[in-house]
């Protein structure tokens, strides 16, 4: 498997797959590699000659330093579970923080056109641009055909979608299912550092999510909301930080249900000091 540190031995091998007309997904991770990794991953090689991973904690989409400074970084076994998927056809880029970034460690800023400033814009300051800055320099060195996002980071998805129209980035942004343990909780790196009562605990946000779905179906999306806000409210464990009903394609909450709009219901929970976030589609 090539594993590569430096853009520009990146940038060497993805030259020399494009004069061989090959095609190449790409797969943006910070590490701590999980099945819902693998997923995207396989899911991209299924289309896509080669597929490129970039393992990389980026520090400027972070608001929070514990959090950056807590973030799981598990290289080697990011790569055991990559062989288990192919050895030929993956190429790993784990680059350093001077490698992306040289002495100016800052984010540019971005314009979504409003998607920013809904949920997690509003509640991780600078988030986006941290995002928007390190996906669009992951482009230019990587240059795939096709990237892979899972629908856990829903907004997150939709930001990329946006940035590669505004950018004119020629690659297509394809949007994964989200996948769950068998026990309904979104996988995400962050459940690695759950303590085992709130990794028990935790499966209630998405059988809280299921449960609103229902509730949409006859009730308002205020009324819904009142409802999962008691739920956490009498939960020991876990702490809402918001749930949101939302137009799926202004991301902005919705007042007045519309036969013709699709919705999503957003939701972050603190599980001790642990943000966990999922969504779920309700038409
Ligand atoms: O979703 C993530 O893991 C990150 O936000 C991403 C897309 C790899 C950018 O750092």
């Amino acid at each position: 498997m090539k594993i590569f540190k430096n853009k520009k031995d990146v940038i060497t091998y993805v030259d020399d797959l494009k004069s061989k007309k090959k095609t190449l997904g790409f797969v943006p991770t910070m590490g701590a590699l999980h099945q819902g990794h693998a997923s995207l991953i396989i899911k991209g090689l299924s289309q896509n000659d080669y597929i490129a991973v970039s393992i990389f904690v980026n520090p400027t989409q972070f608001d929070n330093h514990e959090d950056l400074v807590n973030y799981p970084r598990t290289l080697d076994s990011d790569v055991e579970l990559l062989k288990t998927i192919s050895e030929e056809k993956i190429i790993v880029y784990a680059p350093s923080v001077e490698d992306i970034y040289g002495d100016n460690v800052v984010s540019k800023s971005f314009n979504y056109d409003g998607l920013e400033h809904e949920m997690e814009g509003r509640f991780r300051d600078g988030h986006f641009d941290g995002v928007g800055t390190i996906v669009k320099r992951l482009f230019e060195i990587v240059r795939p055909d096709k990237a892979y996002f899972g629908e856990k980071d829903f907004q997150q998805l939709m930001i990329i979608k946006k940035l590669v129209v505004k950018h004119n980035i020629p690659v297509k942004v394809i949007g994964c299912k989200i996948h769950r343990a068998k026990d309904g909780l979104a996988m995400s790196s962050r459940n690695t550092r759950l303590k085992p009562e709130y990794r028990d605990a935790a499966p209630f946000i998405f059988k809280t999510l299921r449960t609103a779905k229902e509730k949409f179906g006859t009730k308002s999306a205020n009324k819904v909301t009142e409802w999962v806000t008691i739920q956490f409210a009498k939960h020991d464990l876990l702490k809402l930080e918001y749930f949101i009903i939302a137009d799926v394609d202004t991301l902005k909450t919705v007042k007045r249900k519309s036969n013709q709009k699709s919705y999503r219901a957003f939701i972050a929970v603190y599980a001790d000091d642990i943000r966990l976030i999922d969504n779920i589609a309700l038409n």
